[in-house]
């Protein structure tokens, strides 16, 4: 089935105008700057009071048990849900009330990869990565191949160009999700759960990916994970969240030291 955020995801009209797309690094702020950030659904309330910043070329892991909010925040800050209030800025600019063409042009600075993948299930693997290219740069078929193979290449798939989604392992749909959440270069990556089900030897290259991204093109990534090894390769800083509110945030060395009871035994249980 087709994820029925991603027509949302992918809509927008302008194009890039060279197949070599540059790296947006502009400075009127944080990459992305959560204040007071609150969701509810009905009288559940999800988040809390966020407040978190990340730094163009900064990666953060986001820490926190199951339903704690995890994936509605990286939908807030992609603008997929609203916040009941509080602000979400990118580079500056705030997207809470953006219309929804401002809000898809916005999102092109934005990689998303989704924690249940959400490819198009009637397109081959090589057309899913290929989609962003199509609609929003005016590269040619051949420089989209080629594009679309080095992407591939980047996240272990390029054997597998021709297979439909159904055909892949749950791993495989992640990583070819990657690869179509790179595609655009975007200045900012949200990744839900990018090595949940991979092996070790797969989880240690996507990782490695993470990094080169964020040393090479300056990327701010937010990273969920429940993978506390790739939370100490990958991030500048870590965020746990608990209760609807970010229970403590630092470097893995800081959150190891904490004598908060939760933070420890969160640390011991998933480590
Ligand atoms: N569209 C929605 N409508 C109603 N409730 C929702 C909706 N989306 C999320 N929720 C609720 O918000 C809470 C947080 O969900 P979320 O998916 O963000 O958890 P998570 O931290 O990502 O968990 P996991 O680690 O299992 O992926 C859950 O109780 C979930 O049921
Ligand atoms: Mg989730």
């Amino acid at each position: 089935m087709m994820h029925p955020e991603q027509g949302v995801l992918l809509a927008g009209e302008e194009s890039h105008a060279t197949p070599a797309m540059e790296f947006s690094e502009e400075s009127d702020g944080p990459a992305v700057l959560l204040r007071g950030l609150h969701k509810s659904f009905g009288s559940q309330i999800v988040l809390d009071g966020i407040d978190l910043t990340v730094q163009s070329g900064e990666t953060l892991a986001v820490l926190g048990r199951s339903g704690t909010g995890k994936s509605v925040l990286l939908k807030l800050i992609i603008g997929l849900q609203k916040p009941g209030s509080g602000s979400v800025r990118i580079q500056g600019q705030e997207i809470t009330l953006l219309p929804l063409d401002a809000m898809n042009e916005m999102r092109k600075k934005m990689g998303f990869l989704f924690q249940h993948a959400a490819l198009y299930d009637s397109l081959t693997v090589e057309q899913n990565v290929a989609f962003p290219l199509n609609r929003h740069t005016k590269m040619t078929e051949s420089e989209q191949g080629i594009r679309v193979k080095e992407l591939l290449a980047s996240v272990g798939m390029e054997a597998d160009l021709k297979k439909m989604p159904s055909d892949l392992s749950g791993g495989m749909q992640k990583r070819v999700g990657l690869a179509r959440a790179l595609a655009l270069e975007p200045a900012i990556l949200l990744l839900d759960e990018p090595t949940a089900g991979l092996d070790p030897i797969t989880s240690g290259e996507i990782n490695e990916l993470i990094l080169k991204l964020q040393e090479e093109h300056h990327t701010a990534s937010i990273v969920v994970t429940h993978d506390l090894h790739s939370a100490k390769t990958i991030a500048d800083r870590l965020a746990l969240l608990h209760e609807g509110k970010v229970l403590i945030e630092g470097t893995f060395n800081e959150l190891e030291k904490s004598d908060n009871e939760f933070v420890s035994e969160f640390l011991k249980r998933d480590s």
